[in-house]
């Protein structure tokens, strides 16, 4: 939980930095709008696993719902063209392993789904979508690649850490430090 407040609290606020840029192009713009939602979205569902926010199922998949959207496919498409532009973050080191920025993208889309298809209706967030013990174990960076049948047995809460480590992989190798 504490974990991943600090992770969202962070993203926060690299995005109250980029608020304002030269002549950023459309493209640029539209990216990082997405990402900035992506960022919005993963601190509401954050909230309601630390119980800060009260439960509302709707709200929780809607939450999860707009980082899947954002994901897979249409996040690779957004870095296709663009990537050293004036702006921009975005490391040319994307044009050279694009096999490995598209597996992020699509890493994204399966763990933020599993959070959505994985809640449960109630008065507040049912135990069951809280992480296992077991969970625990098997997370981290250095976990073996998960198969889309490994995923759909994720806890809500497992599904979401993973899917804020794949923001953070994706980010150390494909985001360039801001000066
Ligand atoms: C597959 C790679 C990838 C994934 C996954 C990814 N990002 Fe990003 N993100 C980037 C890149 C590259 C940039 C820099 C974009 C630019 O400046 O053109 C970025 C920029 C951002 C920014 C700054 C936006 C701005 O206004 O400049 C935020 C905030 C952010 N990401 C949040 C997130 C969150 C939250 C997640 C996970 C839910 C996530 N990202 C997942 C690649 C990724």
């Amino acid at each position: 939980m504490r974990f991943s407040s600090i992770i969202v609290g962070s993203m926060l606020a690299v995005a109250a930095t980029c608020a304002s840029h030269g002549e950023t192009g459309d493209s640029v713009r539209g990216r990082q709008e997405d990402m900035k939602t992506m960022s919005m979205a993963a601190k509401q569902l954050s909230g309601y696993f630390s119980g800060k926010r009260t439960y509302d199922v709707d709200d929780f998949i809607a939450s999860a719902k707009e980082i899947s959207a954002r994901s897979g496919n249409r996040l690779s498409a957004r870095f296709t063209t663009d990537i050293a532009a004036e702006g921009s973050n975005a490391s040319p080191s994307i044009i050279d392993d694009r096999t490995k920025f598209d597996a992020l993208a699509r890493d994204l889309e399966r763990y933020s789904r599993q959070v959505a298809d994985s809640a449960k209706g109630g008065d507040m967030l049912p135990p069951e979508m809280k992480m296992r013990s077991g969970e625990v174990l098997e997370g981290g960076p250095f976990a073996r690649k998960k198969a889309n049948a490994d995923i759909a047995s994720f806890s809500s809460e497992h599904a979401f850490h993973m899917m804020l480590q794949t923001c953070t992989a994706c980010h150390a190798a494909f985001r360039l430090k801001r000066q």
